[in-house]
Formats: C-alpha cells, structure tokens, sequence
C-alpha cells in the first residue's frame, strides 16, 4: 500500500506548521491538529470564517469548488483569500487566518449584508468626484442650526439620488463637501463619464432646489467639483454602529486638491489628466491649466470641459 502524500501548511498567526495529507481539506489538517480554526457552518461553505489568505504556494490549492466560487463572488474575493474548508492542497504552502476572535466575527456577518459589490477591502481603478457647495458660508453664518441642518439634509438627498442615477456611491460626506466614487459596479465601461454626467446633473438639480432656497431663505446653492482617476484601496468600513463604503490612498487626497483649484481658476468643474484621459474623445473643448497643487510637488494639468 503506497503511503498517502503530505505536505506542510505554514501558519503565519500560529508561527507553526501542520501536515496535510492529500484527501484532507486544509480545514481538517488545522483542526486535527489544534488549531483553533474558525468555522461557524461546520466546513460546509456556506460562513466564510475559515478564509485564509494565502501567502505562498497559490498554485498548490486546489480550484474553487461551486460553494466558495458563490461566496467569493459575492463577497469579492481576490484570489489568494480562499475557504480552507473546500480547499486541498497538491504542495506545500504558506497562510494567514483571516477570522481570529468575535470582533471578526461580527465584521464577516456585516460582510454577508453588504449590497456595496464590495464586502472586503481590495485595490481598484476608481474616479472619485468631490464636489462642495458654493455659497454654504453665507447659509452657515446667516441662519440658524436647525435651518443649516434641514437644508444640508435636503441637498444631500437631491445629490445622492442623482449620484446613484449614474452609478456612483456617496463615500462620504463633510460639511458641505461630498466624496462620491463611480466605478465599483460592473456595469459601467467608463466610470469618469459617469461622474461627468452627475455633475451636469447635480447643476440640472440645483435650479430646482435653488427655487426653494431662494424663496425661503433669500439664497441660493453653486457647486465646484473635481474629479481624478486612479488606483485606490477601497472597501467597507465599519464603526460597529456605523458602517461605509471608504476609499484610501493619495489618488483621494489628488482629487480633493483638483477640486479646491477651481478656486484659483474661476472654475466649477476640474479634471485631472488621469480622469481627461478617460474621456477627451467626447469633449473637443476644454480649458487646460497648469498648476501646483497644495501637499503635492511638481506642476499639474488640470482641464475645465466646455
Ligand atoms: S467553515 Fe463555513 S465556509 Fe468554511
């Protein structure tokens, strides 16, 4: 009787490793032999809180089977986070465990709610558009809490229906000044022209909702936008009462930058080359500037669509 093959499961967490025999799942290697390998469905794929992430030796993990395809589609899994409960090895490799206590716990079953397309954190190609309110000084030092609250909520709602019209999310929001992303769906084939027309629509929506300020508050409402593409790190972020879809990295810190030139240029609305690049086709005329932008070193071209 030949002897059955094994191989060795290197654990990052528990700085140990464990032998798999060919036929076991890595799940059953790590709890026959102690580790305390989370599990809530009993291996049937079905929770996700086995996942690991492997480190090395991708290539040695067997296919995804129907089970962890479903939950990694629908919690967007790249493809180095696998369940360990429907997954045999055919070499040696190396892992992390993702689940480790209850506050993890709690974070997967928010994950399982998530209707974003994006339950994990993972690295993308976003435009990010900030928009804010042209005139907000006057509101804030003319009228009182309850009227500056009611109005923010009012113009919230407005820009948030029409962010969601063309495919972007609200990621979040400070002050007059709102952060949406497009982008994380697929069902767009260019995220920047999303955005673009969101921000024709939002001046669209404006003179409507500006017939309200007037009349009661004797003002009215402009926007200045921005918009850049780039890669950043987006995914949900959860307070525990409180819980976001948040992007992360300089490409955010760019596209606010962008926006805060339209000061400087009389402008309402600035792209940056990334996002220009994404849509020059569709715009014969566009303003160029050339500037710096403030955290950042060198000269930026910005461009104003007619
Ligand atoms: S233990 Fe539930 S999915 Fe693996």
């Amino acid at each position: 009787m030949t002897a059955k093959k094994e191989h060795q499961i290197g654990l990052t967490v528990e700085k140990r490793s464990v032998t798999c025999s060919e036929g076991e799942t890595i799940l059953q290697a790590t709890l026959a032999q102690g580790i305390n390998h989370t599990h809530a469905c009993g291996g049937q794929g079905e929770c996700s809180t086995c996942r690991v992430l492997i480190l090395d030796g991708l290539a040695h993990c067997s296919p995804r089977t129907d089970r962890e395809e479903a939950i990694a589609d629908k919690l967007n899994f790249p493809g180095e986070v696998r369940l360990a409960c429907q997954t045999h090895i055919t070499g040696d490799i190396e892992l992390r465990r993702m689940i480790l206590d209850q506050l993890d716990m709690d974070i997967v079953s928010g994950q399982f709610q998530d209707e974003s397309g994006i339950a994990i954190g993972s690295q993308e190609q976003l435009t990010m558009l900030f928009i804010d309110v042209v005139n907000y000084t006057s509101l804030a030092e003319r009228f009182p809490p309850y009227d500056i609250v009611h109005v923010l909520n009012r113009y919230y709602r407005l820009m948030n229906a029409i962010i969601k019209e063309h495919r972007g999310i609200i990621s979040d929001v400070a002050g007059d000044g709102i952060l949406a992303i497009f982008g994380t769906g697929q069902d767009s084939d260019n995220s920047v022209a999303d955005a673009l027309r969101a921000v024709r629509g939002m001046q669209e929506g404006l003179k409507h909702f500006n017939v309200y300020l007037d009349k009661n508050f004797g003002i009215e409402f402009g926007i200045r936008a921005g918009i850049h593409f780039g890669e950043v790190i987006v995914g949900p972020f959860d307070t525990g009462s409180m819980r976001k879809l948040a992007v992360i990295g300089d490409n955010v810190n760019y596209a606010s930058r962008i926006e805060s030139a339209n000061k400087e240029f009389g402008t309402d609305l600035l792209l940056s080359q990334e996002a220009y690049d994404q849509i020059k086709h569709e715009y014969e005329s566009v303003r160029v500037f050339e500037t710096q932008l403030k955290g950042k070193t060198g000269q930026y071209r910005l461009y104003a669509p007619a």
